[in-house]
């Protein structure tokens, strides 16, 4: 076993379970702390926990995750998002721990027609990505820091795009109209999590992005979701303007990934694959 510590917030999200079950697989030693165990806002609380378990790394995993009802609540996502990265991030200096913390291709405008770089500039187009965007210059704070952006997650433990659409399915609306016009990168929460246990284990540092391998729009998404659950349902693709929605996404948020293949050596996972395990796993 390592000397290694883990601690986790956020513990009990989509996010979080899966990388708690990842660490558990590998024997790491990990603390996993969900919303009641430890809200990140109390400052005290963040300040006392990470003293009692003298963690060697923390991945915030906690977040204020409602893209739509984030337009009313800014307020609670920046403070969410945003201000509790920054105890968490003096905390880990006090601790001397590495602090993870989990960004989003949200913090893109969409503008591009090629993958964002980690050296592109964020530039959030609704206010869960502003409140995102914060976390990063937040966790700026931190001495020894890495800032995981990722895309599309779906995962057991969550609601997700792939439940939607079964939801839907089950439900017999036919055809689905899925839009077409949003292009981005798919990714399962397990992939992930062995991403974030390979960066941090190698000491990486910086901005990087993973997400599973191929970009895709929701439509590309919604119609292999059919194919591998068998259903006979047609697939429509129309555009996001007839879903109008509180918040704007990027039309085209792909993340390159190339830092990350650098670093690791590794290639992304495929979120085919990951789609596969998920119906196998999820009643
Ligand atoms: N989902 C996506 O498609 C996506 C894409 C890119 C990046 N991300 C990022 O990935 C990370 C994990 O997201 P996820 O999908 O796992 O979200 P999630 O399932 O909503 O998990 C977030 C967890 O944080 C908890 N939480 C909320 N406020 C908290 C607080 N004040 N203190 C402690 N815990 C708190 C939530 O508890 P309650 O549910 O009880 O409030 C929930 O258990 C987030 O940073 C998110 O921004 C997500």
């Amino acid at each position: 076993m390592s000397s290694r510590k883990w601690l986790i917030t956020g513990a009990g999200g989509m996010v979080g379970r899966d990388l708690a079950a990842a660490l558990a697989s590998r024997d790491e030693a990990f603390v996993a702390l969900t919303k009641s165990d430890l809200d990140i806002t109390d400052s005290r609380r963040v300040d006392d926990c990470v003293a009692a378990h003298a963690p060697s790394i923390i991945v915030n995993c906690a977040a204020y995750t409602a893209v739509d009802r984030a337009e009313e609540e800014q307020a609670a996502a920046n403070a969410i998002n945003g201000s509790s990265v920054e105890l968490l991030a003096q905390a880990a200096n006090d601790a001397g721990a590495l602090l993870v913390q989990i960004s989003t291709d949200f913090v893109f405008d969409g503008a591009k027609r090629e993958p964002y770089e980690v050296t592109d500039a964020p530039a959030p187009v609704s206010a869960y990505g502003c409140s995102k965007y914060l976390g990063e210059i937040a966790a700026q704070h931190a001495e020894k820091r890495l800032i995981v952006r990722t895309s599309w997650l779906f995962g057991v433990h969550g609601n997700n795009f792939v439940e939607a659409i079964r939801n839907q399915i089950r439900k017999g609306t036919d055809p689905l109209r899925v839009v077409d016009d949003q292009r981005g990168r798919p990714t399962y929460t397990p992939h992930l999590a062995d991403a974030i246990i390979r960066l941090a284990v190698q000491d990486a540092r910086g901005v990087v992005h993973y997400a599973d391998e191929d970009e895709c729009t929701w439509f590309d998404f919604a119609r292999a979701i059919a194919e591998e659950t068998n259903a006979n349902v047609t697939v429509k693709p129309v555009a996001s303007s007839e879903f109008p929605r509180p918040a704007t996404r990027p039309a085209y948020s792909v993340l390159s990934t190339e830092r990350y293949e650098r670093l690791t050596g590794a290639r992304p996972e495929s979120w085919r694959e990951g789609l596969r395990e998920y119906l196998s796993v999820r009643a």
